[in-house]
């Protein structure tokens, strides 16, 4: 059965009346013509459907601002349209009033109980319909006002988080660029060591929130080197156990760096920590296993691997294969055993993103 046509006002004085709020009433004819009747001075646009089937349907096609269902409506009752219309992801917020028999008090409770906003029965009258449906009509209003608010702030926090990763890049790159560390491999390098370590996040099953900010904050953790001393940062031989001991200080400069800008713990924690070990033998505070903050230790598995894959002044490459074999044996008591799981798996596509940055 099609629609019918919105109704329109047919009272003199009223015709003015026209409302974009849109109405699905779905009721045995008798009851849907005593509904629209008492509706139509308001102008809402009222489609009228007297099948279940086909108010099923159409409840799940259309952006509704208010369903009416009967109870007694033909071939799928009020109580199903209901179940369907709550169990439908994304309209399932959408108001619902329930027309009940007026000589069954069970089915008012049954009403309420599968999720109706408001049950009336058969002998309600107009004025009582019409005062229902208006507060309804405003909690759909709300709900709809909500929605939008929550997608607009949805975009803006997409925005910003895109403003401050390009941000984070820029500087990374300058302070890089000023302390002259920087090859031209070095903005490549915190690029896929942000990739990897989003990678292993999620195949770690962490939150949407975690993986964007892992992104975000992995570049920044050598940020602290810029508190090194050049001639050891650049110094092309070993370094003695005194220079070795400076050059861990990064890690300290680099948290204290960032808590003084007020940057986000995450950021303050992987830069303080992606040295540290599982084992509990890395630097600066030697802490161990689930005490290394896990972003740091997704961190250091990313950035071991994409240092050890890559030339630097002072070493050459090794194949990736290779890396990963030491990683994942050799070097497996530094590393969290989860990290190195989620590495494992996801090895190919950080592989991939490697061939396409290097
Ligand atoms: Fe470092
Ligand atoms: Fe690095």
């Amino acid at each position: 059965m099609t629609p019918r046509k919105p109704t329109r006002p047919d009272r003199p004085g009223l015709e003015h009346v026209v409302s974009t709020f849109r109405i699905l009433v779905a009721a045995h004819s008798w009851t849907a013509d005593r509904i629209v009747e008492a509706l139509r001075p308001f102008g809402y646009q009222i489609d009228v459907l007297t099948d279940g089937h086909a108010a099923q349907r159409a409840i799940s096609q259309g952006a509704w601002d208010l369903v009416i269902g009967s109870s007694d409506l033909p071939n799928l009752d009020g109580f199903l349209l209901l179940r369907t219309l709550r169990t439908s992801r994304d309209i399932a917020e959408t108001p619902f009033l329930m027309v009940v028999s007026s000589l069954d008090p069970d089915e008012e409770v049954k009403a309420f109980q599968l999720g109706a906003d408001e049950v009336i029965s058969e002998a309600t009258s107009g004025i009582a319909l019409r005062a229902r449906v208006r507060v309804l009509l405003r909690l759909s209003t709300y709900r709809r006002r909500l929605q939008n608010e929550k997608r607009m702030l949805g975009i803006k926090v997409a925005e910003r988080t895109r403003e401050l990763m390009e941000i984070t890049m820029a500087t990374v790159a300058a302070l890089e660029k000023a302390t002259e560390l920087s090859d031209p491999e070095t903005g490549h390098h915190i690029l896929r060591v942000a990739t990897y370590s989003a990678l292993i996040a999620e195949e770690m099953g962490l939150s949407a929130e975690f993986i964007e900010k892992i992104r975000l904050y992995a570049p920044l953790h050598d940020v602290g080197k810029v508190g090194v001393p050049d001639r050891i940062l650049k110094k092309e031989d070993v370094l003695t156990p005194d220079e070795f001991e400076e050059m861990k200080r990064h890690t300290q400069y680099g948290y204290e760096l960032l808590a003084a800008a007020r940057a986000d713990a995450m950021a303050c924690n992987i830069a303080l920590c992606h040295h540290e070990r599982w084992d509990g033998s890395g630097y600066p505070n030697g802490l161990k296993g689930e005490k290394i903050p896990v972003e740091a230790r997704i961190v250091a598995v990313a950035d071991v691997f994409d240092a050890m894959i890559t030339v630097r002044r002072y070493k050459a490459a090794i194949g990736p294969d290779t890396a990963t074999q030491i990683i994942t044996v050799e070097m497996a008591p530094r590393f969290d055993p989860a990290v190195l799981g989620a590495f494992s798996r996801r090895y190919d596509q950080m592989l991939e993103f490697f061939r396409s940055y290097r």
